[in-house]
């Protein structure tokens, strides 16, 4: 903590500075660009360009045609990357999540399209099952019901590799299982992706405002139970540093903290504790709660957008993945 100078009004009048346009822009600590952007995207692997999602305005599921484009408007504006998240017909998923190992799948098959067609754009993708099992949960049960830790490392293992192979720049583990960045990391290496980047979702928790993504991938109807095994507790912010540590630990390249602007707190502890790249995610429900607000003309959301990106530059966070990348872009433009 730097130390504060005494100052005493009215030699010193704080509102001096922020007089004018010109004044506060040049006084502004944090500063949004089209560089700190990831955008979400929800992709499917139907016929359809484009399929609406109820609780997510403004989002489509993309085929994967419409992905490509996507990927040419985020190059055209300046985004740098793209965070995949599939939509699976339900006739593919079972108990087990066989089709997230497919090499042939939906998934490896946009990730390749993309790098083919639009190189310069990073790609990243998220490693979880829940998109592919018929119970909705990120991992495999035991004979319990119980998700499975260990076993399911092994599928995500085989996920992060199919995705490897078809050219995903960063893998995204957003399961929670313990131990899981370590067994990716390595794999990763002894298959020679040696440039095959992790953003680990170190600090995420069981929430409230997943609501719409659930919708969006189709596993709410699925999700048999909560995930609060695996994912943290709302309560916790000490523990967010302990499994920070353990994927920094056991090879991550980037972490990150979810949901968002709820959370803060954790993205400022994470990142001033770790020197390491902090990302956080403005997941869907925080996507939801602006766009409903502002269709019933209760806020405005073009400003609302600015002003919760900026939020996360200020707690300390180099980048955000967010649904709103593309609008962000255009209004930064
Ligand atoms: C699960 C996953 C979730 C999101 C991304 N990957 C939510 C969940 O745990 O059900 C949330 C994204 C969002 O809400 O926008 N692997």
């Amino acid at each position: 903590m730097t130390d504060i100078v005494p100052t005493r009004y009215p030699l010193t009048r704080p509102r001096r500075t922020r007089q004018a346009d010109w004044v506060r822009r040049l006084t502004r600590e944090t500063v949004l660009s089209k560089d700190d952007l990831i955008w979400a995207l929800i992709v499917h692997d139907g016929s359809k360009p484009r399929i609406p999602v109820n609780a997510l305005p403004g989002v489509d599921r993309l085929n994967l045609d419409q992905a490509v484009e996507a990927a040419r408007t985020a190059r055209d504006l300046g985004i740098p990357a793209l965070a995949l998240f599939p939509h699976i017909d339900p006739a593919l998923k079972n108990e087990k999540g066989t089709e997230a190992g497919n090499p042939n799948g939906f998934v490896p098959r946009v990730i390749k399209a993309i790098k083919d067609e639009v190189p310069e754009v990073g790609v990243m993708c998220d490693v979880a099952l829940d998109p592919f099992t018929s119970h909705g949960h990120d991992g495999v049960l035991n004979a319990r019901d119980e998700i499975d830790n260990d076993a399911t490392i092994s599928r995500l293992v085989e996920q992060s590799l199919v995705q490897a192979e078809a050219g995903v720049d960063v893998v995204a583990p957003s399961d929670m299982m313990d131990g899981r960045i370590a067994a990716i990391r390595e794999a990763l290496e002894d298959d020679d992706f040696k440039n095959t980047m992790i953003m680990a979702y170190s600090a995420k928790y069981a929430s409230a405002f997943y609501g719409p993504y659930r919708e969006a991938i189709g596993s709410a109807t699925a999700l048999k139970g909560d995930k609060k095994t695996y994912q943290m507790d709302f309560g916790n912010t000490d523990e967010a540093l302990r499994e920070t540590a353990m994927d920094i630990a056991e090879g991550a390249d980037m972490v990150m903290v979810k949901p968002g602007l709820p959370y803060l707190d954790i993205v400022q502890r994470v990142s001033s504790t770790f020197d390491v790249p902090t990302y956080v995610f403005q997941i869907s429900g925080e996507y939801a709660q602006i766009m409903a607000a502002s269709e019933r003309g209760w806020l405005d959301a073009d400003r609302a957008i600015i002003e919760t990106l900026s939020a996360f530059k200020r707690a300390g966070s180099d980048g955000v993945i967010t649904y709103f990348a593309e609008r962000a872009a255009r209004l930064l433009s």
